[in-house]
């Protein structure tokens, strides 16, 4: 049966067996029991003696400051996304077609109307100038009361086959861990692809402009990196900004180089690599600004697209001949992006000269 294994183990543990069994066992018992409470009470009120060696002292430092949580404000949460679990998922989904390029669309879980748009227009061919490209949609849990909502993502998913769901919350401050799911996803399920890109649910995207910008000569095959490129950018210290992130989270005042969060676009052979070093980086909610941090802690920096000019973040006006030359633009709403990819799609040239 099932749980066979569970059982298995107490049983056996319960056969009467010799005494000198037995004895050794407490007592290792007993041994554990004191090093717990010894490691615990060290841990909750440093020895003044501990704090004077250097590594111990480093310790639990670390150790507090992982476990302090501040009850309001931003929090520190962990971005080591192997700590989290796909509790939905489409696991073959890159041995089945293997997708030249694989777009992960970061969505909080009740904004179906944004992945409708999106499937509607620049993911609505799996054919790109030749070549395979795969749009996948990446939730985390919805904070709101669940009423049903768990049941019609998995309806849409059998429907679509295209989202990716992980059990952290899905919310503004925890975008950070977002990403690297989004990025252990890549690692681990589609280590094939030669390309992905992070892309914001807002965004308009020449998906064609993007795909024959990838077969450029001279685009590297690893370590690349490129969108928007930010450079010697402030932390924003004022606490009632959207951006803001406090000292003890990012102490530098500026962020290393970084590509803007809206969509950047990278080599699949970085993501396994941004998980690991993961780990030795203190996490902010900054998402973006992270995968700068990791890209330096990798001894890498980002690169700047062959035409720098097609990764444009706010529009004023649509322009049908602009926008059939750009990579993206950010929208204000999915009626825009459903509306700009009609007139872009229709017939007859973008541009008039
Ligand atoms: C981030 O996600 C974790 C894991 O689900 C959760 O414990 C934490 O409360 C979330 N943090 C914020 C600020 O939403």
């Amino acid at each position: 049966t099932q749980n066979f294994p569970f059982r298995q183990l107490p049983e056996s543990l319960s056969q009467p067996r010799k005494p000198l069994f037995h004895s050794c066992f407490q007592i290792l018992c007993l041994c554990c029991l004191l090093l717990c409470i010894l490691s615990y009470t060290l841990y909750s009120s440093p020895a003044p003696w501990l704090e004077s060696i250097p590594p111990l002292k480093h310790y639990s430092k670390q150790f507090t400051t992982l476990t302090t949580v501040a009850p309001t404000g931003p929090q520190y949460h962990q971005a080591y996304a192997p700590n989290y679990h796909f509790i939905m998922d489409n696991p073959v989904v890159c041995k089945s077609i293997f997708p030249f390029l694989v777009l992960m669309v970061p969505v909080a879980p009740h904004n179906v109307a944004a992945r409708n748009a999106i499937r509607q227009t620049w993911a609505n061919s799996r054919a790109v100038q030749g070549k395979v490209v795969l749009t996948l949609f990446m939730l985390g849990l919805s904070g709101r009361g669940d009423d049903g909502q768990q049941e019609k993502l998995k309806q849409e998913n059998l429907q679509h086959h295209d989202l990716i769901q992980s059990d952290f919350m899905d919310t503004y401050l925890n975008l950070t861990i977002k990403t690297m799911v989004i990025m252990d996803w890549l690692a681990t399920r589609c280590p094939t692809a030669p390309y992905a890109m992070k892309i914001d649910s807002d965004m308009f995207l020449n998906i064609d402009n993007l795909v024959i910008m990838l077969q450029k000569p001279g685009i590297p095959k690893t370590n690349y990196l490129t969108g928007m490129l930010m450079w010697n950018r402030p932390v924003v210290r004022s606490k009632n900004s959207k951006w803001y992130v406090p000292e003890e989270m990012y102490p530098d005042p500026e962020y290393p180089t970084y590509t803007l969060g809206m969509g950047y676009v990278f080599s699949n052979d970085l993501p396994g690599r941004f998980v690991e070093v993961s780990k030795s980086i203190k996490p902010f909610n900054i998402e973006d600004a992270y995968i700068g941090m990791c890209m330096k802690m990798l001894g890498l920096a980002p690169t700047s697209p062959p035409d720098p000019w097609q990764f444009k973040a706010y529009n004023t006006q649509y322009n049908r001949c602009e926008y059939s030359k750009i990579i993206t633009y950010i929208l204000g709403s999915s009626e825009e992006l459903m509306k700009y990819w009609t007139d872009l799609k229709k017939p007859g040239p973008p541009c008039q000269d």
